[in-house]
């Protein structure tokens, strides 16, 4: 049976820091600050929007929550500045292990999609600026059920979409939530360690497997597989 990965993008392929030395023009020594909460408070908002129903897509969410950033740290950006920073993050940059990595995992057989919050449109092209989106067999984005990772739809939506069931299909996210939401979900998970300081939720649901660079999926997924007796990738 064929191995399937869906890969999140933010914050796992696509660097949501991409933009500090860009923000460093306009927000001086706040930009790191800055950077960071834009991140966590886009993620809010896509949450709540999850949890009220009232669905507004993921770039809706990025913009609310660049106009709070900037409110909380006090910094006034004019509408022309703020448009150039939502500019960029359309085209925010891959991580370093990102293309070699995903270049082997797809030569050794796995079927590798994208799988994110951000639209079909916005996914399409972050990964074709970043110039990975060729390795993937297709985008797979929530915004077909206009709903957000979390919500356990919008994993079952990835398999149905992907064709394939939970037990063959693995999510590598570096983000948290996004690996309990799968694991909850029925699928396996990969926590990709981005940082030596990151910490995963203490809720008691573990990811499948922990690496700190996607140059570990292949051997540590394969050796995974072996070890339970599942056989080839
Ligand atoms: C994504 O879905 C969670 O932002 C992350 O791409």
């Amino acid at each position: 049976m064929t191995t399937t990965l869906a890969f999140d993008v933010y914050g796992t392929l696509i660097d949501t820091d991409g933009l500090v030395s860009q923000l460093r023009e306009t927000t001086g020594e706040k930009a790191g600050e800055f950077s960071r909460i834009w991140r966590d408070k886009q993620l809010e908002y896509s949450f709540r929007r999850g949890l009220m129903q009232n669905y507004a897509t993921f770039a809706e969410c990025t913009r609310n929550a660049l106009d709070y950033t900037c409110d909380f740290c006090k910094v006034s950006l004019t509408v022309e500045q703020k448009e150039e920073l939502l500019e960029s993050y359309r085209t925010l940059p891959a991580f370093n292990d990102v293309e070699e990595n995903l270049q082997c995992l797809k030569s050794a057989g796995f079927r590798l999609f994208a799988f994110s919050n951000g639209s079909a449109d916005a996914v399409e092209t972050v990964l074709g600026a970043a110039g990975i989106r060729e390795l993937f067999l297709d985008v797979v984005s929530v915004d077909d059920l206009r709903s957000f990772k979390p919500n356990p739809a919008v994993y079952s939506h990835f398999l149905r979409k992907s064709g394939t069931s939970g037990g063959n299909a693995w999510l590598i996210s570096g983000n948290p939530f996004d690996v309990i939401g799968a694991v909850s979900a029925g699928m396996r998970a990969v926590w990709a360690k981005r940082s030596p300081e990151a910490i995963f939720d203490p809720w008691g649901i573990e990811p499948t497997l922990v690496v700190s660079s996607l140059a570990e999926l292949d051997e540590s997924i394969s050796a995974y597989l072996a070890v339970k007796g599942i056989g080839d990738r």
